[in-house]
């Protein structure tokens, strides 16, 4: 997978293909700036990141009982340390297995913050992207965060820059700031609401309710997908996924016509023509709820393909199929697969404690900030009570 990603981003020129998530149109109308220069800047420095990514070097596949062994000496040292591992669906199955063997969670990025912040365990061992470890520190100062590599990162928060972000924000006060989770606790502490995409709805509903205008960032399928919905009020800020950017509408009505039985689960982050063919649109544990809901046999997923072993887990006797993505046949560019997500792996796992590297630090000003809207979206969301329990 590593590999095909990597091939991609050393083949196709900067303005093809990372050109879609650098801010520029929103932020470009409404801020005076060197703006193309700013833009090309961030363009290269993401493909930079991208590409430094990328090139490090994938783990050797382990045999069953180096597997077996690997696993064994993480169950000790989780108990040595008073640790425990909070997971994203979309990491390894055998990430996701531990987790759960070992009393952790395996959920989507708002389960995993309130998860790890109501755990009593000193330390959290977050496998997942960055923000999630920056989300669990800011939320509880006194734990250890431990991440198996730090430079697991997310195209959303590194296409949204908080100096770009907050002068964006300073041209338009008259608004609220509401971001999406996947973003630095800089940006962070720069909003009035942060978001995930299982309350991103109800959120903007509430803000609309009460005849609020909206700064949405930093995702713009998202963020277009809420506008769409709830009518809001809402100003984009330019950015996207790398991964769910990659489903194309036209394949998966080809692929309807293969299976016509099939129900099409979609992650809000997809672009809208993906999106219109959905029959369920949802965060990650909405997906498998409703999988595990719909009486269809076939799913057609777009979406990370880790999340197929909780599918799988979920509805064992219906098929999913991952949705197309650019390319012929069964290869594309990103494949449905984060590689960033990837990142998380047993051999990085067995020596997260030992490595001096890879504990998550937020400066304790800039977190106080940021707690307060992380804060409100939990209140928020346990005030809905839904889709905040983990799917098992
Ligand atoms: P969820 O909150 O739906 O798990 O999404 C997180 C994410 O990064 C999706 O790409
Ligand atoms: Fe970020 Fe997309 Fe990876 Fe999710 S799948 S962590 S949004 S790059």
């Amino acid at each position: 997978m590593v590999d095909r990603v990597k091939t991609f981003f050393l083949n196709t020129p900067a303005s093809q293909c990372l050109t879609e998530f650098v801010l520029v149109s929103a932020a470009l109308d409404t801020i005076s700036m060197p703006v193309m220069s700013i833009a090309e800047n961030k363009l290269v420095k993401i493909r930079e990141q991208v590409q430094h990514h990328l090139n490090g070097s994938a783990p050797a596949e382990l045999t069953e009982v180096e597997r077996v062994a690997l696993e064994g000496r993480i169950k000790e040292s989780l108990i040595r340390e008073n640790a425990v591992i909070v997971a994203h669906y979309y990491t390894s199955p055998d990430i996701q297995a531990l987790a759960e063997a070992t009393g952790g969670c395996v959920s989507d990025s708002l389960e995993m913050a309130r998860f790890g912040r109501d755990h009593p365990a000193t330390t959290l061992i977050v496998a997942g992207v960055r923000f999630m470890g920056e989300t669990a520190k800011i939320l509880t100062p006194d734990k250890r965060v431990l991440m198996p590599d730090l430079e697991a990162t997310c195209s959303l928060d590194l296409g949204c820059p908080v100096e770009e972000f907050s002068q964006f924000c300073d041209a338009h006060p008259d608004r609220e700031v509401v971001v999406y989770a996947n973003t630095s606790a800089a940006v962070k502490a720069r909003a009035d609401w942060v978001v995930t995409s299982s309350i991103a709805l109800d959120v903007a509903e509430h803000l609309a309710d009460e005849g609020k205008k909206i700064i949405w960032a930093p995702d713009r399928h998202l963020g277009d997908y809420v506008k769409r919905e709830t009518g809001a009020d809402i100003l984009m800020w330019n950015g996207a996924c790398i991964v769910h950017e990659e489903f194309k509408a036209r394949g998966i009505a080809d692929l309807k016509q293969v299976y016509p039985d099939a129900a099409v689960l979609v992650h809000p982050e997809s672009p809208a023509p993906v999106i219109e063919l959905a029959d369920r649109v949802g965060s990650t544990t909405q997906i498998i709820k409703a999988a595990r809901e719909m009486k269809n046999p076939q799913f057609i997923v777009a979406t990370d393909q880790g999340i197929f072993f909780k599918l799988q887990q979920a509805a064992p006797d219906k098929q999913f199929i991952i949705a197309p993505t650019a390319g012929e046949g069964a290869t594309c560019r990103s494949c449905a697969n984060c590689p960033w997500m990837a990142m998380n792996d047993l051999q990085r796992l067995v020596s997260v404690f030992e490595r001096p590297d890879n504990e998550i630090e937020v400066d304790p000003t800039l977190g106080q900030a940021a707690m307060k809207p992380l804060d409100r979206m939990l209140a928020f969301a346990a005030s809905l009570n839904n889709g905040v329990v983990a799917s098992r």
